[in-house]
């Protein structure tokens, strides 16, 4: 079974990416992040869903969309170095605490936005 399917399909998903740009926008810890993020949170809510959607292992939404994410090109113009990155994981973490997940989906999805999250370090500190 691919990850798409385990969290549960595009209604997790969706559930996930808004609870994930819900706690960025209200909590403190995740201002840093929050102010590299257009004033209105729609496209990127819409776009993370998309991309994740494909990056999980189900319909590849963002590349029949978009193309091709390049996703560490992308990512250039906003510094991100670890204190960003860390900002950006421990919102991902949180919103995936509420989902219900099994513990071993759990591990393996924060292991791979880890991974992924690490990748888009464009400056040092
Ligand atoms: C490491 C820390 C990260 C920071 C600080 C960050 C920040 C941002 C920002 C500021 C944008 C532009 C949003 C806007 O235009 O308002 C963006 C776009 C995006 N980010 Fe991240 N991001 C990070 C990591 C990630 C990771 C790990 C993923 C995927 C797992 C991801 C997926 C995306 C996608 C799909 C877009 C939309 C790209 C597009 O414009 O088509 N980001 N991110």
């Amino acid at each position: 079974m691919t990850h798409y399917e385990r969290i549960g399909g595009e209604v997790v998903v969706r559930k996930l990416v808004d609870r994930f740009y819900e706690l960025m926008d209200q909590q403190q810890d995740f201002h840093g992040i929050r102010e590299l993020h257009a004033k209105s949170l729609k496209a990127s809510r819409e776009k993370l869903f998309m991309f994740l959607s494909g990056w999980l292992g189900g319909p590849q939404l963002y590349v029949e969309k978009f193309g091709h994410p390049r996703l560490r090109q992308r990512h250039l113009p906003f510094a991100i170095g670890e204190g960003e990155r860390d900002q950006w994981m421990n919102c991902m973490l949180q919103a995936m605490q509420g989902l219900g997940l099994e513990e071993s989906l759990r591990k393996e999805l924060a292991a791979a936005f880890q991974k992924t999250a690490d990748f888009m370090r464009n400056k040092e500190g």
